[in-house]
């Protein structure tokens, strides 16, 4: 498996503290079958000033320690970017890693705030010849009926999405495991993986997350979120050339409709 979405660097972001949790983390990526893992911390201005140059250092020395500490375990970078004005011309100056310096990058919408001009900004990196990866909408406190549609209007227009894996398996909650499956149900998830901040809460596992998501896409369509499309990223392929989601390629999305297909609120509130 592939895990694009990592804060495993130590002391860069609000992900490892220190190297010895980074080893940790690198440990139970590995033991969990995760052969390459894209160390993405924070872009966030004011907050997380991180840089394509800082992170490439940061990646540099602790892929020595890995090997030192012989964790079989491949490392890349990219950034966990947040919307902000100036995300694209961070991109087009190299100051805001892309994947593997591939087209695709991470692109993060505000966790609590309803962001101005997504679509916007969303469009103006794909018309730039970006390919965005929306980061764990299905964690997002605004995520409402009347936001979903943003969501499905972005994979249209050429946006990848990805889901957390531990969101699928209700480590966040009824919620964000309600708006994980129905995304998978409506067929417009393309990765999952780990948002991995540290070994203990929120540890980099995914094949809980793959297996879950068998239930309700089938085990073939399980293994591209975790391995196939990661590694059309990692290569650079086009996504013309890449499987796309089911609903986007017309099939019926789902193996495991037979869940409990009830509103979020009616199965939050049943205790079911
Ligand atoms: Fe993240």
């Amino acid at each position: 498996m592939i895990d694009l979405h990592c804060h495993m660097l130590p002391g860069i972001d609000d992900g490892a503290t220190d190297l010895e949790t980074s080893l940790a983390m690198a440990r139970i990526a590995a033991a969990d079958g995760i052969e390459v893992t894209a160390c993405t911390p924070h872009i966030y201005p004011g907050l997380y000033e991180n840089a394509t140059e800082n992170i490439a250092a940061a990646v540099a020395a602790f892929r020595q320690s890995v090997a030192e500490a012989d964790i079989p375990l491949q490392l890349t970078f990219g950034a966990d970017i947040q919307i902000v004005p100036e995300l694209l011309i961070g991109l087009r100056r190299g100051t805001h890693p892309t994947l593997h310096g591939s087209r695709y990058f991470l692109f993060e919408p505000p966790h609590h705030t309803v962001p101005v001009r997504f679509a916007e900004t969303l469009f103006d990196t794909i018309a730039a010849g970006y390919t965005p990866i929306i980061t764990h909408p299905e964690r997002l406190t605004w995520l409402d009926d009347a936001h979903y549609g943003w969501f499905l209007d972005a994979a249209d227009d050429g946006a990848w999405i990805q889901l957390t894996a531990g969101a699928l398996t209700g480590e966040f909650g009824r919620r964000a495991q309600y708006w994980s499956e129905r995304m998978l149900d409506d067929g417009v998830v393309h990765i999952l993986a780990t948002d991995s901040h540290d070994p203990h809460h929120r540890p980099p596992i995914l094949s809980a997350g793959r297996d879950a998501a068998a239930q309700w896409v089938g085990a073939e369509e399980a293994e591209r979120l975790v391995e196939d499309r990661p590694r059309a990223v990692l290569d650079d392929q086009p996504p013309s050339s890449v499987l796309p989601p089911p609903a986007q390629r017309g099939e019926a999305p789902a193996q495991g409709r037979s869940k409990d297909r009830r509103g979020w609120l009616s199965r939050l509130f049943s205790g079911s």
